[in-house]
């Protein structure tokens, strides 16, 4: 079921089954709210404006290029495009006023809401017109999101969602239990550009048995299948499968206010970061009239 209403004056559209119900707004196509048995699992603004103007890209779809781009360039075809840069020298997610922060269109469909963005040649630096879709669908306890697009002119792409989770409601993501399907994970520089892939083994970034999270990260781990991770909380459980390569954890521990530091976890599939500058790495060039699709699911249930 997909009901539509208001959230500060910005369409929200609610989308309901079983004991999920999943509430997303036109502005940055944002997950505003997710309640799984009547439990708040997000954590939340109380204005539209808050959330692209917050810098911690709550909920938000990411566009074009989740993560990081070093240097704020790359070359594609043999042509240099520099981008404008919004983190020292680096364009992160998308660089200034992107994906985030823009009015996206809604279609209610029965059991989902498909959101439409059109961004033009050049946009945030980027090349070709694109054509960008994300479908947020609810079927049992489970959120499904779709990403889709196509480019008259070929350019990279790399969405993401940017749901930060807080299962339990006690705002210390530290105290949740994780568990990442990852052997491998991207070691960074100071800018948080990748500069290698290292083994988890014997390492913090080990969570191939669940754990309590426990310290900081802002990692990208590189993922051995289908099955993302595992987060538990509170006797909630969200599983999250993805057919994209790779998963952002980020702990938050620079929450800006009203939100305590490490108050929830941002989970984040995705490409690798700065793939446009490294050839060794998944290709995430879209090339012209060739239509990109991804996936994302997340599952919940009740934990012992
Ligand atoms: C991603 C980044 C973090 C941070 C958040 C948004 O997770 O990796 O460094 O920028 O987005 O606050």
């Amino acid at each position: 079921m997909v009901t539509k209403s208001e959230f500060g004056g910005v369409a929200l559209y609610t989308v309901e089954a079983g004991e999920l119900a999943v509430s997303v707004m036109t502005l940055g196509a944002t997950v505003v709210s997710l309640r799984y048995r009547g439990r708040e699992c997000l954590p939340r603004y109380d204005s539209p404006e808050a959330y692209p103007a917050g810098g911690a890209y709550l909920g938000a779809m990411i566009g074009r290029y989740g993560n990081r781009i070093g240097g704020a360039r790359f070359s594609l075809n043999g042509k240099e495009y520099r981008l404008p840069a919004n983190e020292g020298e680096n364009q992160l997610h998308g660089g200034p006023d992107a994906f985030n922060s823009r009015v996206w269109e809604a279609e209610a469909l029965d059991d989902a809401v498909r959101f439409t963005l059109f961004s033009p040649d050049g946009d945030n630096g980027f090349p070709g017109n694109l054509r960008a879709a994300v479908t947020y669908r609810v079927a049992g306890n489970v959120l499904r999101l779709d990403f889709e697009a196509e480019s008259d002119a070929d350019t990279v792409y790399a969405p993401t969602s940017h749901m930060y989770f807080d299962l339990s409601g006690r705002e210390d993501c530290r105290e949740a239990e994780l568990r990442i399907n990852a052997s491998r994970y991207l070691e960074v520089d100071g800018g948080l550009i990748p500069t290698e892939v290292t083994g988890v083994e014997g390492t913090r970034f080990d969570f191939r048995t669940m754990r309590r999270i426990g310290e900081s990260y802002d990692h990208c781990f590189v993922l051995d299948g289908e099955t993302a991770c595992v987060l538990r909380d509170g006797g909630v459980q969200m599983t999250l499968t993805t057919d994209l390569p790779a998963l952002q954890v980020y702990t938050a521990a620079f929450f800006p206010k009203p939100f305590k530091p490490f108050g929830a976890v941002a989970l984040e599939p995705e490409a690798y970061p700065d793939s446009p500058n490294r050839p060794d790495f998944p290709s995430t060039v879209l090339r012209a009239g060739e239509r990109f699709r991804r996936w994302a699911e997340y599952r919940f249930e009740t934990a012992e």
